[in-house]
Parts: structure tokens; sequence; C-alpha cells
């Protein structure tokens, strides 16, 4: 990822992040629309929940210079989702929900150009997830 994706990635999340509760809000709600058939995978009560995703972007983006130590937890969050029902097709489904509410809280300030870098980065976190699923559980 080029240095200028990566500034992008960190300004524009952090123009989103004084809102990340209504993000989360946002996102599950518009996911569960989309994709009623995702719902029984999730708790009934998704105050926890919404707070781990955010979490977890706050992760990815915090390391997003130094990716490689993305990678062990990434992994391990992808083979607990593999516990959770989350099969590779599900991936793009998150991506493209979360891309358009990040577009939604955004604003006027969300172009193409940002759509396209956060779509590789989840692009990229997924598929390390995915790739964590295949192998095998870890205890660390
Ligand atoms: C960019 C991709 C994703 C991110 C960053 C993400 C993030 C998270 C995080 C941080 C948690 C909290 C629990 C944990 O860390 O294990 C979680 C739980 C969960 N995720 Fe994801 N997730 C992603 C993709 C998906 C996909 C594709 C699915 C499939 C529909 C999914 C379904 C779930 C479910 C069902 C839970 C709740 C499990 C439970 O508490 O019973 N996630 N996710």
């Amino acid at each position: 990822m080029d240095q200028q994706r990566i500034e992008r990635l960190e300004s524009s999340f952090n123009l989103v992040a004084p809102r990340a509760q209504e993000l989360a809000d946002r996102f599950y709600a518009l996911l569960f629309a989309r994709y009623p058939q995702v719902r029984p995978m999730f708790p009934d009560q998704m105050n926890d929940q919404k707070q781990k995703l955010i979490a977890s972007l706050v992760l990815v983006v915090q390391n997003i210079r130094t990716p490689d130590k993305l990678l062990d937890p990434l992994s391990q969050m992808g083979q607990r989702h593999a516990g959770y029902g989350a099969a590779p097709e599900h991936y793009p489904l998150v991506r493209d929900t979360l891309l358009e509410v990040l577009g939604e809280i955004a604003g006027d300030a969300w172009t193409e150009q940002l759509n396209g870098d956060w779509s590789v980065a989840l692009d990229l976190v997924s598929s390390i997830m995915i790739e964590g699923a295949k192998s095998e559980a870890q205890t660390a």
C-alpha cells in the first residue's frame, strides 16, 4: 500500500471516528436489511458487537504503517469467524456495506478515490482473515 493511500485512509478514518457509534449502528442496520440471512449468526444484543467492530477498525488503521503487526490478530480473528459461520462469500457483503456507510458518514468528503482506498484495505483485511480461518487453530 503506497504512502498516499495510507495517508488518505488515516485522514478519512479520523474524519468519521467521532461518529463511530453512528457508523456501527448504521452498518449493522444496513447489513441486516440487505442480507437478512446473516442476522441469525449474530447475538440478539448488538451493543458489545458494535464496540468490537469499531475497535477492530481502529486496530487496522493504527497499524496500517506496520501491517506485519496485523497478521496475527487478523488471522486469529478470521479463525474465530469461521466458528461464527462466516464464509469467504460473506466478506464482500461486509466490505460493500461498510463502504456505503463510510460514504454516508463522510458525506461530501467521500470520493471515488477514498472508496477505492477503503475497498483495497478491507479486501486485505478480509484476505488475511480468510487465510487465518483455513489454518489450524492457534492458542496464542
Ligand atoms: C472486514 C471484515 C470483518 C471485521 C473487521 C469483523 C470484525 C469483527 C469483530 C472485531 C468481532 C468481535 C469478535 C471477534 O473478534 O472474534 C466480530 C464478530 C462477529 N462477526 Fe465479524 N468482522 C468481519 C467480517 C465478518 C463477516 C464477513 C461475517 C459474516 C457474516 C462476520 C460475522 C460476525 C459474527 C456473526 C460475529 C459475532 C459472533 C458472536 O459474538 O457470536 N464478520 N466481527
